[in-house]
């Protein structure tokens, strides 16, 4: 969970990061400050001149293809689910096949443990006057089930219609990899990196990240750097690459409620007996009202609102509801009354139950009244909402709301605050020319729904912003059955990647 760091304590971290020399600092743009700049959706660094392509790296990256893509089966055909405990040397050895790669490559690498899982390090040579970047990925993956709503068995990584369907294509192993495969294609052809990259590769990412920041606060000089890089995100759509600057944070609960000593026969018992199903449905639809508005006290009150330019700058993005809708089968949509799909998906905080369980479930009808309830939900979050406020504000809530005759327990998963980066910076404009280099097209600014806790984490400890350049796109199937990765994403990727390392060198 994340700890709150004082003031002093961060400013005193953010200056022993930055060593004289070494840094990487835009020469009179002004240095992004506090989170709440980055709402203008367009960088405003200075432009440089396109560089020219790189005729070696290219044919790099053509000539090895197929040999990336066989390297990206072997690591999807490793089930490490993190979740589960089951999977727990699976996991591992994913681990230890990251750090291979890492070794083949020549870099220093450790495989850090954890009380979880462990954290793969890796790092290449200091190069002097040219930046340090991070590189964040994570290579545990979502549980695969509904088993059978896969057309090809989730670790068995299948070709079809120009995608690879396996479970981590695109979250993350398939993105996590174009950035290992990107210095390779550097260290092969020029023999080395224009620039000194840090790996930073975990296993726990599915699972909140929980054992990640303990490791970043134990590590401040080991990770020190100018930027970090994530691709874990998606594309705006086909052919829409895109920089993503905001992401929603995440508090995850389990509530359980338990009765009767044991199952009862609902004609004896009923409306007598608080049946806990119906206090459990009770108490999770008093947390969101018709309006779409969380109940919880205190909710709205850290919201950073979206401005009326973010507003128009989505707007512009020209979201179609009717697309939206078709794509996923529906034919309705609903939310917080007064925003739009686009703002509500991307910047506007959400409940959600994730699970649910009472009662019987099998053929027919019986008459029960189960003893026990439970349900797993989470609350989206926006910056600069607080999770551990919330938490206790929703605790005190639902005890509230509990009814006679039942005893609840409330169990808290980790959580992850929500996000906004600065995108006037040259660090942004240095990936929007290797995206545009790679993708043939510019990028577009977006902000997206979904929690990666790390980078809330970094910015804490290291004061450093993140880039995140998602090549993923939104029907890839991420945490659903069938996940895809476009190998022509995959490829686009791994260039961007080699183009981004001369780019964020580049001095003019
Ligand atoms: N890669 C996703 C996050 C993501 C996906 C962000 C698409 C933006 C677009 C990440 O692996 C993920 O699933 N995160 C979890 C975090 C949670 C377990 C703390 C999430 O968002 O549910
Ligand atoms: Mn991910
Ligand atoms: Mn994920």
């Amino acid at each position: 969970m994340a700890k709150t760091k004082t003031k002093s304590a961060r400013r005193a971290v953010r200056k022993a990061s930055r060593k004289p020399g070494t840094n990487h600092r835009p020469r009179k743009t002004a240095r992004p400050r506090a989170a709440t700049r980055a709402r203008t959706a367009r960088p405003a660094a200075p432009e440089l001149s396109p560089a020219p392509p790189m005729p070696e790296i290219d044919q790099y990256l053509t000539e090895h293809a197929g040999q990336f893509e066989e390297t990206l089966c072997e690591l999807l055909r490793i089930p490490s689910i993190s979740a589960d405990s089951a999977y727990r040397d699976d996991v591992r050895r994913a681990a230890l096949w990251v750090a291979d790669r890492f070794r083949g490559m020549n870099l220093t690498t450790e495989i850090c443990e954890t009380t979880g899982h462990p954290i793969v390090y890796a790092e290449s040579p200091d190069v002097p006057g040219a930046p340090r970047v991070l590189v964040y990925g994570h290579y545990d993956v979502q549980p695969p089930d509904p088993l059978n709503e896969w057309i090809s068995p989730p670790f068995e990584p299948t070709r079809r219609d120009g995608n690879l369907y396996a479970r981590g294509a695109t979250d993350d192993k398939g993105q996590m990899l174009t950035h290992v495969l990107g210095a390779q294609t550097w260290l092969a052809t020029a023999g080395k990196l224009p620039l000194k990259l840090k790996f930073l590769i975990e296993g726990e990412e599915e699972v909140a990240s929980d054992n990640l920041e303990k490791f970043i606060a134990a590590n401040h000089e080991r990770l020190a750097c100018d930027v970090a890089v994530i691709s874990d995100t998606s594309q705006y759509g086909a052919d829409q690459p895109a920089i993503t600057y905001g992401l929603r944070g995440i508090a995850y609960f389990e509530l359980r409620l338990t009765g009767p000593k044991q199952d009862l026969h609902s004609g004896i018992f009923g409306g007598a007996v608080t049946n806990p199903a119906n206090a459990l449905a009770k108490m999770l639809a008093a947390l969101i009202n018709d309006k779409g508005r969380i109940q919880v006290p205190g909710f709205y009150d850290d919201v950073l609102p979206l401005t009326a330019a973010e507003r128009k700058q989505f707007a512009a993005l020209k979201a179609s509801d009717r697309q939206f809708m078709e794509s996923l089968g529906l034919t309705g949509l609903s939310g917080e009354v007064g925003y739009t799909t686009t703002e509500r998906r991307w910047a506007r905080p959400t409940f959600d139950i994730n699970g649910l369980w009472s009662g019987y479930q099998g053929e027919g009808s019986k008459t029960v009244l189960p003893a026990k309830a439970g349900a797993k939900f989470s609350l989206r979050l926006v910056p600069h909402q607080k999770p551990d406020k919330i938490a206790a504000s929703l605790e005190k809530m639902l005890k509230s709301l509990c009814p006679p005759g039942i005893k609840m327990e409330l169990i808290r998963y980790g959580s992850a605050p929500g996000v906004v980066v600065p995108l006037e910076s040259p660090h942004v404009a240095a990936a929007a020319r290797a995206i545009e280099q790679a993708f043939g097209k510019r990028p577009v600014y977006i902000r997206e729904g979904g929690s990666i806790p790390v980078v809330g984490t970094l910015k804490r400890h290291l004061g450093v912003d993140t880039l995140l350049l998602g090549w993923g796109r939104n029907d890839d199937n991420l945490h659903s059955p069938n996940e895809k990765f476009s190998l022509a994403d995959f490829h686009r990727g791994i260039k961007a990647s080699a183009y981004l390392w001369r780019e964020l060198g580049r001095k003019e």
